[in-house]
């Protein structure tokens, strides 16, 4: 049996590296005053029709989408910014005392995508999501984060790209110009296009098939038909970007999958040679109208998300190495019966007080467990030996001098937490 296609297994050995990323994920969440919530992995089809959009890929070709035995079209969760809204509504969140509300999630999305490096049909996602202030300081606050996290983590390869869609009247007027401008070419496009040109016309601008078409290089763009308001609100975004002094390139091509957006709209790529032909790390942007969708009150929000697969591919393409440690604090050597049975107990004690340890499960000889006290990288062996069980006596070496001293019994847990104290903070 293997596992489904555009599936992983996250084995030990790289299911730390993991454990880091989240960690240092969750802690730059929590000094940005952004709280977790944690949704249902599947949730009812229609959340997704209307929250991420009838015309999208996602809706259209990639969800995962059955009946349940209710009878019930349920839908695995493609993103997790519908289900952030969603909750947010149905929790009336809009009206508790503190605003904007400020949620991150880590888990695993699902769409049925073609599999490739870096496109998997499950992936877990780390997303940001404010709701409740039209602040451009928002904006760039959720891009700051985003950034932030990467560089935390040790990438240098980033390019953040950056457009706005405008409100709804400059999209409305950029659509009309688009389907003017395509109409004439419309036979000549791929058959998606043409779809896209009655549904969803910005989709066109984003067709990796047509982008060679020369109707492409002359479109309209989106910054043209900005209006008065929606073009102060870019310059404002911008201008806290420049505070900060986070470098962007402003792309008016880059139109995102999803429905939602409006003003800004954002991706952060890696630049790092070999990382492979997907360079997206992740993407995001303002989605004022969507609570609303959604039978919420009027809100506006915005947010990001980025898949753990591609950030760890990134760190990987970089070169950089977690400083992940793969060590125990100390493996129990026993030979014989009582010395077992003592190493039972005080595997116990030891463990209850905090130190990390293992021991022999294999009836192995001496130099076998001490093999294995290597293999697993052990601080500190404890040797409990008839001799030692009969004096009440424990050995212990440190591995790393090769020194080794011997205690009465009842002394080990103290020594060990002093001598592991300083290297386990
Ligand atoms: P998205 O661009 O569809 O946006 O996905 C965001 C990120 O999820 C991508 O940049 C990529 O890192 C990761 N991702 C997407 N699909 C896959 C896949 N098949 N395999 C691996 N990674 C993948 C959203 O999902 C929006 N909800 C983002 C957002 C939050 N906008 C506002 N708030």
């Amino acid at each position: 049996m293997r596992a489904p296609r555009g599936t992983q297994d996250i084995l030990p050995g790289t299911s730390e590296k993991w454990q880091y990323v989240e960690k240092k994920l969750t802690d730059i969440c929590r000094r940005y005053n952004y709280k977790e919530i944690r949704t249902p992995i599947f949730e009812h089809t229609e959340l997704f029709q209307r929250g991420v959009g009838d015309s999208t890929d996602i809706v259209q070709k990639e969800m995962y989408t059955f009946e349940d035995r209710g009878g019930r079209s349920i839908t695995l969760r493609p993103e997790g910014t519908a289900s952030t809204v969603r909750s947010f509504v149905q929790n009336k969140l809009f009206g508790l005392p503190n605003q904007p509300t400020k949620l991150f999630y880590i888990g695993p999305m699902f769409r049925y995508e073609r599999p490739q490096q870096g496109r998997l049909r499950q992936f877990v996602q780390f997303g940001i999501e404010a709701l409740g202030s039209d602040d451009p300081s928002v904006d760039a606050e959720v891009m700051a984060l985003a950034m932030n996290a990467y560089e935390e983590l040790g990438l240098k390869s980033l390019k953040l790209v950056l457009n706005s869609l405008g409100d709804k009247q400059s999209r409305e007027d950029h659509k009309n110009a688009l389907v003017q401008h395509f109409s004439p070419h419309k036979e000549e496009l791929c058959a998606d296009c043409q779809v896209r040109l009655d549904q969803n016309p910005l989709r066109v601008l984003d067709c990796k098939k047509d982008k060679d078409h020369p109707a492409m290089a002359t479109a309209p763009s989106i910054l043209d038909y900005l209006n008065e308001t929606s073009r102060e609100y870019f310059e404002k975004v911008k201008a806290h970007l420049d505070v900060m002094g986070i470098a962007y390139e402003v792309d008016p091509n880059l139109v995102r999958g999803l429905d939602y957006y409006n003003h800004t709209a954002f991706e952060i790529m890696s630049e790092a040679e070999g990382f492979g032909a997907i360079t997206t790390l992740s993407g995001g942007g303002r989605y004022n109208g969507l609570v609303e969708d959604i039978g919420g009150p009027e809100t506006s929000g915005i947010g990001f998300a980025m898949s753990i697969e591609r950030l760890l591919m990134a760190l990987e393409a970089e070169g950089i190495e977690l400083p992940i440690e793969d060590s125990l604090d100390c493996y129990i050597v026993a030979l014989g019966e009582r010395a077992e049975k003592e190493a039972v107990r005080l595997s116990y004690q030891l463990r209850q007080a905090g130190v990390q340890v293992d021991k022999d499960y294999l009836q192995r000889k001496m130099k076998g467990q001490f093999k294995a006290a290597d293999r697993l990288h052990a601080k500190y062996v404890v040797v409990l030996g008839e001799r030692e069980i009969e004096q009440d006596a424990v050995s212990v070496k440190d591995m790393k001098s090769g020194e080794q001293i011997e205690l009465p019994l009842d002394k080990i847990i103290g020594f060990l937490n002093k001598k592991l104290a300083g290297g386990n903070e």
